[in-house]
């Protein structure tokens, strides 16, 4: 087993199958510019290898898979059901949706079970300005043929001061309604927010958002898993939301997470630049390649913060957060 010295290991992999997004959120690139695919991007089987050698070396028994946007991604149809049949204890997706309706077959058939959803906005208009292409009713018609599939949803919002703040009401009423866990995710620092005073004008805090919440329902914090990115809390027969708190309630002390990205380099932190080639061990037969890996993750591990994040590189877009 690989612990550091508070206790922490790598359970859960966030796996990013390309860096290429069919979006331009205004929060994750600065001039509208989608995001393209790595110049080398690993394949589909390279990947799901990825995932087997993570458990067998590290006991990664969580994966997510992130891109970019993973739907966009021709890998996805072959390695959704493959990592399915690897016996992880929960497989699961964050995606924008704008393609889950053409993709929604496929996904029931391998058998997911949840899906996080990115969705900042119920507003047509707004919803151009932040995302700057897609189409709202086709996520909206994602989300529902998931739920009519079984599939267990959170939606995740940025909520950002005179952007989208007054749509934190309707989303959650939407969410309610719908058995959904809307989660709210704190305005991140990161890429071109990081020293730039959007980010300020923008932040859009845990308690600002409890205290707007307060407004219309009685709520009280709830568990939620220890390594969890969410702040929890009940609306007494109404449902749960969730508050992703990087900054007001930081949860770097209790992190499990490790991403490897579609361009084949390991991350420990979302916060940290230091990366590490996999491609090199995926070079070796499984043996020497998994005697290899307890010695990056061994590094990778270290990378992790002590307490807060940082926010002080770029990498989160293409390993989506
Ligand atoms: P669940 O297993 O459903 O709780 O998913 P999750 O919250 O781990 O995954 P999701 O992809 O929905 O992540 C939501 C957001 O949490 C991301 O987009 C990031 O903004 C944030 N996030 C994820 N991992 C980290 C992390 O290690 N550090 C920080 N500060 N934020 C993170
Ligand atoms: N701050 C907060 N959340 C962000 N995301 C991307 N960039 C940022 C940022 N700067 C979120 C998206 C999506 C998830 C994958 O990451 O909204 O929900």
């Amino acid at each position: 087993m690989i612990v550091d010295h508070l206790g922490r290991q790598f359970r859960n992999l966030r796996l990013s199958l390309t860096a290429a997004c069919n979006y331009a959120c205004t929060y994750c690139v600065p001039d509208g510019k989608r995001l393209q695919a790595a110049a080398s991007e690993l394949e589909a089987d390279e990947m799901v290898r990825a995932v087997r050698l993570l458990m067998d070396t590290a006991g990664i028994d969580k994966l997510r898979i992130t891109g970019g946007e993973p739907l966009l991604s021709p890998k996805f149809d072959a390695l959704l059901p493959a990592v399915m049949q690897l016996g992880l204890a929960d497989v699961s997706l964050t995606t924008n949706g704008q393609l889950l309706p053409r993709k929604m077959d496929l996904i029931a058939a391998a058998g997911l079970e949840r899906m996080n959803v990115s969705l900042d906005t119920l507003d047509a208009d707004k919803f151009r300005d932040i995302a700057r292409s897609g189409d709202l009713d086709t996520v909206l018609d994602g989300i529902r043929l998931a739920g009519e599939a079984g599939i267990r949803l959170k939606v995740n919002m940025v909520p950002m001061r005179h952007v989208n703040d007054d749509q934190i009401l309707p989303l959650l009423d939407y969410c309610l309604e719908r058995g959904i866990e809307l989660r709210f995710i704190e305005l991140m620092g990161m890429g071109h927010l990081q020293n730039n005073p959007l980010f300020d004008a923008q932040f859009f805090g845990m308690d600002d958002i409890l205290d707007l919440i307060g407004t219309r329902y009685e709520y009280a914090r709830t568990d939620a898993p220890f390594d969890s990115t969410a702040a929890r809390f009940e609306i007494p027969g109404a449902g749960t939301f969730g508050i992703i708190a990087n900054e007001s309630e930081p949860f770097c002390r209790t992190c499990t997470r490790l991403r490897l990205a579609s361009n084949g380099r390991l991350f420990g932190c979302l916060s940290n630049a230091k990366s590490y080639d996999f491609r090199d061990v995926l070079r070796l037969p499984d043996t020497l390649a998994m005697v290899k890996l307890q010695d990056v993750l061994g590094q990778a591990l270290q990378d992790k913060q002590l307490a807060s994040f940082r926010g002080e590189v770029t990498v989160m877009k293409f390993i989506g957060g």
